[in-house]
This record gives structure tokens, sequence and C-alpha cells, in this order.
């Protein structure tokens, strides 16, 4: 046999429904398509199946005892990694109430009984690839994360520090009214940020003294290094302006664009006011912390020059509030 360098993996279908002949049916027609095949004959067993082994595909009926298919629909797309899984309701041809009712709870298809052995083919083969590929977008998000992680264990100085630009964006983001998807995503951003840093020589990014001036010009290129290693990747163009642009300022005197104002993208204006804080307050190679006074100051300083004013202002309350110390010891609790 030739050697591979992926195994090949024999897709797992869960098949879910009470009667018996329908699942053994199933089964057959799915054997020998190359599947491997698991059953279950209720909601309760099928959560279980999905607990004990995560499948590519699930073939789910409607009408069970316990718990029925649409509860099982809806609870496994509300789980965040569960809900790319696949599901196919399992309907009567002529029962388009149920129909809708599976799409409403987040069914990917449905498929009418009983079963055309073609239309099983063509459907599961469609929802297989779109599984395959989803996995696999999900692998390079996971990838670009371990590099954000290492870009920090480079230099024990700005340890947890992405990963706290990314909280106090996330916290930002709400108080300005963005809603849970930009929430998330600006957290994220945050955390990838510095990702280019990847790029600056050990010789600048470890120096434990103040930058010259060319050294300083290798290190500003941090933030277009970081949005080229992330341009192809098309699951991580959302974060590509908070990459790019969380440098500049809004009178225009930040790097690369040396964009203005409200052209500077939302998420940036937001990541740069949690990047720059977390920077005043942490110790670094050739300096000690900003006391909170001290740090707070240049805030109020500088809104309006270096930052968003009315961010900062959100920003300001949040502190008053106690968003730093809450997000100190988060990041502690995830280190520990
Ligand atoms: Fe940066
Ligand atoms: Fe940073």
């Amino acid at each position: 046999m030739t050697e591979r360098l992926i195994p090949v993996h024999q897709p797992l279908v869960l098949v879910v429904d009470d009667q018996r002949a329908n699942r053994e049916l199933l089964e057959a027609h799915l054997d020998e398509l190359g599947y491997e095949v698991v059953q279950a004959a209720d909601g309760i067993e099928a959560l279980e199946a999905v607990a004990a082994r995560e499948p590519d595909l699930i073939l789910l009926d409607v009408d069970m005892p316990r718990l029925d298919g649409i509860a099982v629909c809806q609870r496994l797309k509300a789980h965040p990694v569960r809900r790319l899984i696949p599901i196919v309701i399992l309907t009567a041809s002529n029962d388009r109430d149920m129909r809708l009712r599976g799409i409403a709870a987040g069914a990917d298809d449905y498929l009418s009984k009983p079963f055309d052995a073609r239309e099983l083919l063509v459907r599961t083969k469609v929802l297989l690839r779109d599984r395959f590929l989803n996995t696999r977008l999900d692998a390079t998000e996971g990838v670009l994360f371990a590099l954000a992680r290492a870009v920090e264990a480079r230099d024990r100085y700005t340890i947890y520090h992405a990963e706290r630009v990314g909280r106090y964006s996330e916290a930002i983001g709400t108080a300005h009214g963005l809603d849970q998807n930009d929430a998330t995503l600006l957290y994220e951003g945050g955390v990838l940020h510095d990702l280019g840093k990847i790029a600056i020589p050990d010789a600048i990014l470890l120096k434990p003294g103040p930058l010259t001036e060319d050294e300083f010009a290798v290190m500003k290129t941090h933030s277009i290094e970081g949005e080229r290693i992330c341009l192809s990747l098309r699951s991580v163009t959302h974060y590509l302006p908070i990459i790019r642009h969380h440098h500049e300022r809004v009178d225009g005197g930040g790097y690369p664009d040396h964009l203005l104002g409200t052209t500077i993208p939302l998420g940036a204006r937001i990541a740069a006011i949690a990047d720059a804080w977390d920077a005043m307050v942490s110790d670094r190679p050739y300096r000690r912390g900003l006391q909170r006074e001290e740090a707070l100051r240049r805030l109020h300083a500088n809104a309006g020059k270096q930052w968003d004013a009315a961010l900062i202002e959100i920003f300001i309350q949040l502190l008053d509030d106690g968003l730093d110390h809450r997000v100190a010891s988060s990041h502690l609790a995830v280190s520990a």
C-alpha cells in the first residue's frame, strides 16, 4: 500500500431513528458507500453517542421517544464545537411542516422517507465535503493562535500581553454596544494583533534597552508582517484590520498607513487602546510599568490625538469599574 501524508479517514455517520428497520436500512446503504456507522434509537442515545465519539454526519429522525430530533438538533447546534457536525433531518416526503421545523432548529439538510439510495449518496457526500473543509479551516485558525502564543513565549516580558489585549478589546466593544459575535472577534483579533512579531529578529524584539531609529523601523514592520502571514487565510480575514492598523493614531501620526480618525477601522481603534494601556502598565526590558494613575492621566491627555476620544471615555469608565483587576485575575486563572 502507498504511504500517505494524512491517514485515510473513514467518515463516521450516526444514524438516529427509533424504528430498527429504518436504522438497518440506512446502515446497509451507508456501508456500501464506505462509511462507518453508529446507531442510536432515540435522542438521549444520540447525544450520548456524540459525546462518546464525534460523528462527521448525523441522520436524524424527528419523532422519537424520550427526546425528539428537533430538540437534539437544537442542542447540538447551540454547542460551540458540535454545531459544525452536519445534521440531516429524516422526514416523510410530504411533511413540509416538519422539514421547516428541522431547518429552524439548525438542520443542514433533510432527506425524505422512503430513502432513495442515490439521493442519500449525493447529500451525504456534499455535507461531508463541507465538514472536512470546515475542520481544516478550524485547524488553520488554531495554528495562528498557536503562533501568537509562540510570539509571547519568545519574550517573557510580554507574556499574556496578547491575551489581555484580547480581553480589554472585547470589553470595550461590548460596552460600545457591539454584539456577541463582534465582541468575540475583538477578543480573537486582540490575541492575534502582534502575530507579525514572529518576523522580528531577537536582537530587536528582546533588546534590553530603547531601540535605535533603524531598529524601530524594523519593529514597526510587525503590523504589515502579521497581515501578510494571515492574508491568504480566508478564515481570519476579519482580523486583518486589527492586525494591520493597531498602531494607527486618530491624529494621523500612526503607522503603517497614517490613517485619520474614523477612517481607522473600529476594531483597530479599540485594540489600539487596549494594546497601549497594557503596554503602559506592564514592565518592559528597559523600563518599569507606569503607575495606574499616571497611565490614566496619559489616556486622558491623548484622547482625540492618539486614540478615539469616545472609546477612551468608555475604556476609562470600564477601568473605574475594575476591568484591569478582572483581566489580571482572569489570566492568572488561565495560567494556573
Ligand atoms: Fe503591535
Ligand atoms: Fe501589542
